[in-house]
């Protein structure tokens, strides 16, 4: 297991550009099975949740092969099996990504049911909901969700749940309905743009599907679809998190490829903090004035302020002038961060869904350890800012969201080193 050694206190000067988007990604690797021949996606993160997603891809039959640094082929000629098993989905929750592919062009799929994750529940019922209204059946059978259909008919299927619309549900029903009969209406459809780059890509291999970014989204289901190249979106997740990079050190920082857009309540929330953000062709550029002002905020659905920004954000909060507010609207027990957090010397209480920050004037290096992806941002944006040395353990968390981290920070002047745990 490697970690990251960092002498926090520089404040991060330069640029670095996006990577390609994983979230969108993940999803676009499973539709690839909804077509037979080889689909070719560019702009691929080189990630360890990349390689789970090509290993459930092979355990189904599929070749894939690294054509370029970030261009990767998926061949779907030679799936003969419709089983994603325990030990990949345990993994990566992402794989229950196949199962609408599977269902739409196969009619069968086993996949085996995620489990709980690091921050809490994260059920699968509106996954399964989707495809028996669509006619097929459904049932747990072993830890696996077992699902046939002898045909899949659309019809009109409500996709709220408790926290707002699921993206994963929303992809897998797309997916499913793409090659099913008759026209399907997704209400309560995610709008977040990596479900957009899924409608655009299912577009380009021939689906008829309307209403992307919308609330609705409306699949006419096809005969076949066909293979395609597609160019995978930049990550604004990875993005936001290098804004916030040059935020909490001081810095003076530039994003190349991020999209103001989808960013635009994360960068307004930036400005309130006293932040000063620029946009501009596609680049996204930070100066940071500590302390900044202390916020309230609350995360929810796409356009509200991303769940998966709000570990980091909540880094930047610790060096706020005051008490802030974060309410964690998706996932209550989002805070695996705060403890450590607390270990370099922030002031976070936690109550799920909430956390209270009193703002600290500084942050003293510690050894601190990641527990999930963002969580491990969080500490590595904290230790970036603290001063002396932090150790941030079991990075292998933010390799499967980060592409070569340490490089980009250190093209920052960061002082930022991978070393084996001892
Ligand atoms: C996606 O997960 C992302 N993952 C997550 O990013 C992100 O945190 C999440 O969306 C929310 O924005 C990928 O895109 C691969 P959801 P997903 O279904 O699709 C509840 C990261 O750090 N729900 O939109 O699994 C669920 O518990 C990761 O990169 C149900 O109740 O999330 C949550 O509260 C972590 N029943 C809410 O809906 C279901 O059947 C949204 O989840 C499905 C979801």
């Amino acid at each position: 297991m490697d970690k990251y050694v960092i002498e926090g206190g520089r404040p991060l000067r330069g640029t670095v550009a996006a990577q390609g988007s994983k979230n969108a990604c993940l999803p676009m690797m499973a539709a690839a099975l909804l077509a037979d021949g080889v689909t070719t996606l560019r702009n691929v993160p080189r990630l360890s949740d990349i390689e789970t997603m090509a290993a459930v891809l092979r355990a189904l039959g599929a070749t894939i092969e690294w054509e370029g640094p970030h261009v990767l082929a998926v061949d779907t000629r030679g799936v003969d099996k419709y089983v994603a098993p325990y030990d990949l989905v345990r993994r990566m929750r992402a794989s229950i990504a196949v199962l609408g592919p599977l269902m739409g062009r196969f009619r069968r799929a086993e996949v085996s049911l995620p489990g709980g994750c690091a921050f809490g529940p994260r059920p699968v019922d509106l996954h399964i909901k989707a495809l028996r209204e669509l006619g097929a059946t459904v049932e747990l059978e072993g830890g696996y969700v077992v699902a046939r259909a002898a045909a899949l008919k659309g019809k009109r299927v409500n996709l709220s749940g408790p926290a707002g619309p699921s993206r994963g549900a929303t992809a897998n029903l797309m997916m499913a309905a793409a090659l099913a009969e008759g026209v399907t209406v997704i209400e309560d459809a995610a709008r977040e743009p990596e479900t957009v780059e899924l409608v655009n890509m299912l577009g380009a291999m021939g689906a008829r599907v309307e209403g992307g970014g919308s609330a609705e989204i409306t699949v006419t289901g096809v005969d076949r679809l066909e293979p395609c190249e597609y160019e995978v979106m930049a990550d604004q997740i990875e993005a936001g998190t290098y804004v916030l990079a040059g935020a909490i050190t001081g810095g003076d920082v530039t994003v190349e490829g991020a999209d103001a857009e989808y960013l635009s309540l994360f960068i307004g929330t930036l400005r309130e903090a006293g932040v000063t953000v620029d946009v501009s062709n596609g680049a996204i550029a930070v100066r940071g004035n500590l302390p900044v002002a202390p916020l309230e905020i609350r995360t929810g659905p796409y356009p509200a302020f991303p769940t998966d920004l709000q570990p980091q954000m909540t880094a930047l909060l610790s060096l706020a002038s005051g008490r802030s507010v974060v309410v964690e609207g998706i996932y209550p027990d989002r805070f695996n961060h705060a403890p450590e957090l607390v270990r370099l010397g922030a002031h976070v209480e936690v109550t799920p869904p909430t956390a209270v920050i009193n703002g600290v004037h500084r942050l003293y290096g510690a050894y601190v350890m990641t527990s999930d992806l963002r969580a491990g941002a969080a500490l590595v944006l904290a230790g970036l800012a603290a001063g002396g040395e932090t150790n941030v353990r079991r990075i292998y968390h933010i390799d499967r969201g980060y592409e070569g981290m340490e490089d980009k920070l250190t093209s920052l002047g960061a002082a930022i080193r991978r070393l084996e745990e001892e």
